[in-house]
């Protein structure tokens, strides 16, 4: 007779499942089913209906860990070439964000670099930052294009992502970011470069399958909103959810916009005014914070995360890991830093990095710890949840579970 019993079972665990009304959705003295890649059953051990070995064919005991869902890295630019190391230098001495980028540094110089690397090139060096992400905790990452800025640049960025998810089982997320910076070759030409982005690169990319959502720079240094609004329109034609560099430098009413589109998230939203706010909770978009960019950009200008609160808007927290902004290569970092920059509470990061983070994106099977998610866990070396936000570095993880197999131990 073929075993029915689950694959797994893990006893003895303190779970953060982020469901129902409790703190972190806390259960002590709490045990997980794993079968076929997902989550059989979630509870109290002395709930479970049979004896372990009866239950599942491997029984293991987590001697009181804290079990948290997989992290999702909500907002990343990680696959580029090169870095901009020598900028850091120069913001330090002065230089903003804005005078690099007119000046021709910046994400166009990132973009020389992306188009000279070939496939294999930008495959290797941008796997090394998702591994880094993977060994402090995501097993689910959105990887934005945007520094190709050409037919094949886009395409090769977008296949990259894709493969890094393949080779480490983590999810992946592709957006398609051709509205990120305006590419040399189009300096006097804005209007036909949005063109080629509407008419040309997105409906070929999305019919290779390669695009999940469509995002653009909405800034002075960026794109209007009117062009925002293009690229928006033809998502939505073609069936393809959206997300939005909002407010990040100033106010252009971004958040507006992409809730006006139903969009997934408005990302950084230091600038973010009240009426967009309405329009967000309005339109149930996620807000992503990004205290890396923040931090990186030594901005002051805090999101109003009071009001997004008050207002009922889900808040997600991201590394926005890119070459130019936010260097961060750790989601749990990111949710110390939401702490302890934007006063977001640990719960609050927590569920940021989690089941926020999963909306933002538009998964339903992930980003919590219940029966039928996706058996994306991790095992650290804590007792309280609040622990992950507190701890700055420091080896706390200690494994990592993937579609229910164990992948990673410390
Ligand atoms: O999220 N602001 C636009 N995009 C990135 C920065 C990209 C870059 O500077 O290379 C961001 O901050
Ligand atoms: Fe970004």
């Amino acid at each position: 007779m073929s075993d029915t019993r689950w694959d797994r079972l893990l006893l003895n665990a303190t779970l953060a499942t982020f469901t129902g009304d409790a703190a972190y959705g806390l259960i002590e003295r709490g045990a997980i089913g794993l079968h076929q890649g997902r989550i059989a059953w979630v509870g109290r051990m002395d709930a479970l209906p049979d004896a372990p070995h009866a239950l599942a064919a491997k029984v293991e005991s987590l001697d009181g860990a804290l079990v948290t869902p997989g992290m999702i890295d909500c907002h990343t630019h990680l696959v580029f070439a090169g870095d901009r190391s020598h900028e850091f230098d120069l913001r330090l001495n002065g230089a903003s964000y804005e005078d690099i980028a007119r000046g021709g540094g910046g994400i166009v110089s990132t973009v020389a670099a992306t188009r000279m690397a070939g496939e294999d090139q930008l495959f290797v060096q941008s796997l090394i930052r998702a591994q880094a992400l993977l060994a402090d905790g995501v097993t689910t990452l959105e990887i934005k294009s945007g520094y190709g800025l050409d037919l094949e640049g886009e395409r090769r960025m977008l296949r990259v992502a894709r493969r890094i998810g393949r080779e480490l089982g983590v999810g992946v997320r592709t957006t398609f970011l051709g509205l990120h910076a305006l590419p040399p070759e189009y300096r006097e030409r804005r209007d036909d470069y949005v063109t080629l982005v509407c008419d040309t690169m997105l409906p070929t990319l999305a019919a290779e399958g390669l695009v999940d959502a469509v995002d653009a720079f909405c800034e002075n240094i960026g794109f209007t909103l009117d062009e925002t609004r293009r690229v928006f329109e033809r998502a939505t034609q073609l069936g393809i959810p959206v997300k939005l560099h909002a407010e990040q430098l100033s106010d252009l009413d971004g958040a507006a916009l992409v809730a006006e589109y139903q969009g997934l998230s408005a990302d950084h939203l230091e600038y973010l005014s009240e009426s967009g706010i309405g329009a967000m909770a309005a339109a149930g978009t996620v807000a992503v914070l990004l205290p890396g960019a923040f931090y990186a950009l030594r901005e002051t200008k805090l999101p109003p995360v009071e009001q997004l609160r008050k207002a009922g808007v889900p808040m997600a927290v991201a590394t926005d890991c890119n070459p130019g902004t936010s260097p961060l290569l750790s989601l749990r970092l990111a949710a110390s830093m939401a702490c302890t920059l934007f006063r977001l509470t640990p719960e609050e990061a927590l569920r940021g990095v989690t089941v926020h983070a999963a909306r933002a994106l538009g998964f339903a099977d992930r980003g919590t710890l219940a029966p039928g998610q996706r058996g994306d866990l991790l095992v650290w070396d804590a007792r309280k949840p609040a622990e992950l936000c507190y701890w700055i570095g420091g080896q706390l993880l200690q494994q990592v579970w993937l579609n229910g197999e164990q992948v990673l131990a410390a």
